[in-house]
């Protein structure tokens, strides 16, 4: 029986990429979203991969979606977090608003579904589960106290489950991806960006499939014995 794999944020960007890798490895995929239902619909019918919508910062949001996905598709046994937001700004400029999203949904979204898919994981003794991280939640980035915070609590959250899931068969890793040609870094200001790319190594943006085949790694039938990693896929710009 195919593999089920809900990809959160999985209808563009680094989660569709990841979406595609995941059904190449002949896994039945459910991409979440949270956003623009006629771009969602787009992409199932581009990518025959259906897709989902609910708001992963949501607890109730996200228990009622996974349900409706495992009545569908059948039981969860690969969870990719990846759906995160940006709200950039110096702290004498972020809203309480601005902190408490990135950290309600990049982080609180990773609780809200290993709560709904990991114990079933667990109690079939097989899962795996990636939580897209980041750099600058490695290292932080100037602008982004909310943003970094979320990531790098995403990297200990990871650590932590590990431990959990270890002897039940279920692995948790972490990749923490540089800037890579999405909307979300198109969206940081020109002048600042130039100035991110002269520091990466090998000297451009990453590729969203660069960091899918990193999930596909991660989610192999063959990675047991990867758990509590973090695979830092960014052109040499942090070397971590
Ligand atoms: N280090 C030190 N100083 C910096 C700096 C840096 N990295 N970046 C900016 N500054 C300084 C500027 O030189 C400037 O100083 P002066 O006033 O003395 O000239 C001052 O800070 C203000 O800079 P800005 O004009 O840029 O300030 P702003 O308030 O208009 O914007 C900002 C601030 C919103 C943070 C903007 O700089 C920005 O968007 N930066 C990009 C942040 C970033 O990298 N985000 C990543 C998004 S992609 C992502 O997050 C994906 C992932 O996982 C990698």
């Amino acid at each position: 029986m195919a593999r089920i794999a809900i990809v959160t944020g999985g209808t563009r960007g680094i989660g569709e990429a990841i979406s595609l890798a995941l059904k190449d490895m002949g896994m039945t995929v459910a991409a979440n979203y949270a956003g623009n239902e006629e771009k969602a619909n787009a992409f199932t019918e581009r990518a025959g991969i259906k897709s989902y919508k609910w708001d992963v910062g949501d607890y109730d949001a996200c228990q009622t979606g996974c349900a409706k996905v495992a009545e569908e598709l059948g039981p969860v046994d690969v969870l990719v977090n990846n759906a995160g937001i940006t709200r950039d700004g110096t702290l004498a400029r972020m809203s309480f608003d601005d902190w408490n999203d990135v950290i309600r949904i990049n982080l609180g979204g990773c609780f809200n579904m290993a709560k709904a898919c990991f114990p079933g994981m667990v109690e079939r003794g097989w899962g795996r589960i990636v939580n897209i991280g980041s750099i600058n939640g490695q290292a932080g980035q100037y602008g982004q106290v909310n943003y970094a915070a979320a990531k790098s609590g995403i990297h200990g959250f990871t650590k932590a489950l590990a431990q959990e899931g270890a002897k039940k068969g279920v692995t948790v890793n972490a990749i923490a991806p540089g800037y890579i040609d999405t909307d979300m870094v198109a969206a940081v200001p020109e002048a600042v960006l130039e100035k991110i790319v002269a520091k990466i190594p090998v000297g451009r943006l990453g590729q969203a499939d660069e960091i899918a085949r990193g999930v596909a790694f991660l989610c192999a039938e063959e990675g047991g014995f990867v758990t509590g990693s973090t695979l830092s896929l960014n052109g040499g710009q942090h070397m971590y």
